[in-house]
């Protein structure tokens, strides 16, 4: 069985990380979240993976390489523009001959792996097998309509009136029919090829679809709160480990990470956090489900329920929270009269000032 991962898209809702770097590589817990899929992969026993990447090919291409140190064979699959989940495996074609393959979202975040559910493909005799989930607003996704027995009844994507509350999870196992499938649709009208019309020609064809309910935590990572969110969940599980340097001032509680070369001094870390390789904290306050990336610096500073990526600077604020930072970003406090906020920020960021 192979994989085919999709690494392609905008990431809109992501503006500005989104301008300089794909949506799949926005780190949970310091740790980008395509990455959590492909270990999935790996763990269920694939290892030949296709990748398809679009306007950010190249930073993805940076994160992933070769695949050898995920254990897995990447190749990497253009696409010219983001025409659909269905169009990514029509160009993916030649690269999946005719085995059975995974289709996974890059952006989705699936807690607790994949790898019963490729067992159960394997040991049955399915032509699809979709992933299932409640959600609060099925209007977003996907959305399955179940028969009395549990069958399919019908596929909508993005439905206006759903008709349950049953979302499409972005991790789907095909059998080489897919192939007709997706050369048989047209364009919905968003202007996209969609998988689930491709699955819905499966099911009118006669083929066996079956569903599957997600069992542990799901999340598609497309917004802010839904990064915070799967960084909380991930804290949750992580284990502590003081690898940086804590000074007798501080007081550190719960589970907490610091990393190799991290130094912490006069702070309170409470956990669970994790404070990445290199990172400096002085007389701050580390709060619950705060992920700290590389080499960044806070001062003077509180922070909690945030995300900050590599090599970003937070000086003399309080205080911090719900947020998501980017690379090389600075946050100071101001200084002096007037009594302004001074701002310098890229298209499409978004500042709420508590003031
Ligand atoms: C895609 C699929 C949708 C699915 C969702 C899961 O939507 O088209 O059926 O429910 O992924 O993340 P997209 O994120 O491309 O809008």
């Amino acid at each position: 069985m192979k994989a085919l991962v999709l690494a392609g898209g905008k990431g809109t809702r992501l503006r500005p990380l989104t301008h300089t770097s794909a949506k799949q590589l926005v780190p949970v817990a310091n740790k980008p979240v395509l990455f959590y899929g492909l270990e999935a992969l790996r763990d269920a026993g694939i290892t030949s993976v296709g990748i398809i990447v679009g306007d950010t090919a190249h930073e993805v291409r940076e994160a992933v390489g070769d695949g050898a140190k995920f254990g897995l064979d990447i190749t990497y699959i253009p696409q010219q523009a983001p025409l659909g989940l269905a169009h990514c495996v029509l160009i993916a074609e030649e690269f999946l001959a005719d085995e059975p393959f995974v289709m996974y979202l890059g952006d989705n975040f699936l807690v607790g792996g994949i790898t019963s559910l490729v067992d159960a493909f394997r040991a049955a005799d399915h032509d699809a097998q979709i992933l299932l989930t409640k959600v609060a607003e099925p209007q977003f996704y996907g959305v399955a309509e179940l028969g009395s027995d549990g069958e399919i009844v019908g596929l909508e994507e993005k439905p206006e009136h759903p008709r349950s509350d049953l979302a499409i999870v972005g991790v789907y196992i095909f059998s080489p029919v897919i192939h007709a499938a997706v050369r048989s649709i047209t364009p919905s009208a968003r202007g996209e090829l969609e998988i689930t019309d491709a699955i819905t020609w499966l099911i009118d064809k006669g083929y066996r679809v079956h569903s599957h309910f997600v069992s542990g935590y799901w999340k598609d990572t497309g917004r802010l709160q839904d990064m915070l969110e799967c960084n909380r969940i991930i804290l949750e599980q992580i284990e502590p480990d003081i690898s940086g340097t804590v000074d007798g001032r501080s007081e550190i509680t719960g589970r907490v990470v610091v990393e190799r070369g991290a130094v912490v001094e006069d702070s309170v870390l409470r956990g669970p956090i994790v404070i990445g390789a290199d990172s400096k904290i002085t007389s701050s306050y580390v709060g619950p489900f705060t992920s700290i990336g590389a080499r960044c610096e806070v001062a003077n500073t509180e922070i909690e329920y945030s995300i900050v990526l590599d090599s970003s600077s937070i000086r003399g604020v309080s205080r911090i929270g719900h947020s998501l930072i980017g690379r090389n970003v600075e946050v100071n406090r101001a200084e002096g009269m007037p009594n302004t906020h001074e701002l310098m920020v890229g298209d499409h960021s978004k500042i709420q000032v508590r003031s």
